[in-house]
């Protein structure tokens, strides 16, 4: 095993994603930032520096567990203070499983500034993967909007609430192409949208005839749930969240913000000439246009558009198909790690859209999260009881009477930062119950992600979980593993998982928007026996004492 280290700049800067102007967030000038390659069992170490000149940030590894460093994980207010502007912070942490992983800011809503890329670790030498392939690739999938991210947490924490609506454009690989011709205001200075600035031409995967393919998919969009196809060419599914899948084909792909995918594709169509790329909007009513790229097959020119239309993905109000695709996922046979037969404690969390003193918020079982100024890791270390809420979250709510087909009679709710605490190498179940939303007839799909653990997925389902039933049905042989997985409009989501791992960890919906308004918990297991806290994660709330330079 290597150490990898990087030094990397986090800094404001002026870029054009998908042609217009805006102030991004770069890692050492560049959106996506770098990628990490590296190989199972590395040690990464990435020293930041914040040069955001007056804004915090905090940037989580998403996939990567943390074992043994939970104060690494990147989660500002949950495993440490953000890290102040001119300050630098080292992270430090093992990569200790192969796959495809993210990173990105984890303070406010700085992700949707373009703060983000992926992580790639492959097998250790002499191991094989159990599919061949000749090339491999990693294309981040994301939503973008105009409007700053303050501009839009303004919007989301006033009364009455300001909806910044569906996102202008969606990149791969960080680019997209708007059409600028939309833009009407007559204070937009010439050039700030320009479709001939080279930064905005689309994304080509120069692909050789013959040869197979494997393209690690990942979404970090604020808001979309995506379809990912690519003209003319199957997809071969062989990896989820770092886990290997049993392979499936597909012509298209559904995928979620905070999913990661493998796909194998074989470059053996026409060479002749280029194929697009598409990403579409599904589960929401699509507003934003297609985001575009180029299949490019050598040795045509790679912004040379193919004189095809474009592939629009499936219906976007198909949640069926999409439910059916997740349900296709399972475990890899050879690679299966069976779930334990049992657990310990059942929580049920629903999901509603909530009101407080008329302000929009998202629960869970009518609690909406707030994040508290201490770290919770370090305020349990430190026994700093009045750093948060101490009554823990419900496990559960009215299960018989509440009615999720209907915007709830009662919309108020109560927000606190109650976490919930787990019995060290316990076995925990999740039950992800989704609901109407304010709006009538209305649900929304939301992607949970698990932060410090991978968990099996039991299973998926329409309407109200059925307590007694609906567990006999649940997929104990070859479940596969994730940290994020969907639950689909007005359904449920069955998920397991070891309570394994000392620290205190996030589990909260990976819309950028629904988190900053509530929608997460957190989980506290074994945390007496983390190691001592480094002084570098200090230095906030009721910590400022702490900090021993
Ligand atoms: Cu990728 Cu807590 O998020
Ligand atoms: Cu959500």
């Amino acid at each position: 095993a290597r150490i990898r280290r990087y030094k990397w700049e986090v800094k404001y800067e002026y870029k054009s994603p998908d042609c217009l102007k805006k102030l991004v967030i770069a890692i050492n000038g560049r959106t996506p930032g770098p990628s990490i390659l590296a190989q199972q069992g590395d040690t990464i170490i990435v020293e930041l520096k914040n040069s955001l000149l007056t804004e915090n940030v905090a940037i989580h590894w998403h996939g990567i567990r943390q074992i043994g460093t939970p104060w690494s994980d990147g989660t500002e207010g949950v495993t440490q203070c953000p890290i102040l502007p001119g300050d630098t912070f080292t992270y430090k942490f093992v990569v200790d499983r192969p796959g495809t992983y993210l990173y990105h800011a984890h303070y406010g809503m700085q992700r949707e500034a373009g703060l983000y890329g992926s992580i790639r670790v492959s097998v250790p030498d002499g191991v094989a993967e159990p599919f061949p392939y000749d090339y491999d690739r990693s294309i981040i999938l994301n939503d973008w909007y105009h409007k700053s991210t303050y501009e839009q947490a303004t919007g989301l924490s006033s009364r009455p609430f300001v909806w910044v609506g569906e996102p202008q454009s969606l990149l791969i690989q960080g680019r997209g192409k708007f059409n600028c011709s939309l833009l009407t205001s007559p204070s937009l200075e010439p050039g700030v949208c320009n479709a001939t600035k080279p930064e905005c031409s689309p994304y080509a995967l120069t692909v050789i005839p013959g040869k197979t393919y494997r393209l690690r998919i990942a979404s970090l969009t604020a808001l979309s749930a995506l379809n990912f196809e690519i003209e003319g060419h199957n997809m071969t599914v062989v990896e989820a969240d770092g886990h290997y899948v049993e392979p499936f084909v597909v012509k298209n792909l559904n995928i979620y913000s905070g999913e990661t995918y493998s796909v194998l594709v074989k470059a053996d169509q026409d060479p002749s000439r280029n194929y697009w790329t598409a990403v579409n909007v599904v589960s929401r009513k699509p507003v934003t246009p297609t985001g575009l790229g180029l299949f490019n097959y050598y040795p045509n020119h790679p912004r040379k558009s193919p004189t095809t239309i474009p592939p629009t993905g499936p219906l976007w109000n198909d949640t069926e198909y999409r439910l059916a695709q997740s349900r296709a996922i399972k475990a890899r046979q050879g690679y299966i790690h069976p779930p334990p037969v049992t657990s310990d404690r059942v929580i049920v969390l629903l999901n509603t859209q909530n009101e407080i003193d008329g302000y929009r918020r998202w629960s869970v079982n009518n609690v909406s999260f707030t994040l508290p100024h201490t770290p919770y890791l370090i305020a349990l270390k430190e026994n700093l009881t009045h750093a948060f809420d101490q009554t823990p979250p419900p496990d559960n709510y009215d299960f018989v009477n509440y009615d999720i087909y209907s915007v709830a009679k009662n919309p108020n709710a109560t927000s606190s930062s109650g976490i919930y605490r787990l019995q060290f190498n316990s076995t925990v179940d999740i039950i992800l119950q989704n609901a109407n939303t304010m709006n009538v007839n209305n649900s929304e799909t939301h992607p949970w992600h698990l932060h410090g653990h991978d968990f099996w997925v039991l299973g998926y389902g329409k309407g109200k979980f059925d307590m007694f039933n609906d567990p006999k049905n649940y997929n104990l042989v070859n479940p596969i593993m994730k940290n994020t997985v969907p639950v689909h409009q007005f359904g449920w989501t069955a998920l397991r998982f070891r309570a394994d791992n000392p620290g205190v960890w996030a589990f909260h919906c990976h819309i950028e928007s629904h988190f900053y308004m509530g929608m997460g918990v957190v989980f506290e297991e074994g945390v007496e026996k983390v190691g001592e806290l480094p002084s570098s994660i200090m230095g906030c709330g009721e910590t400022k004492g702490f900090h021993k330079p």
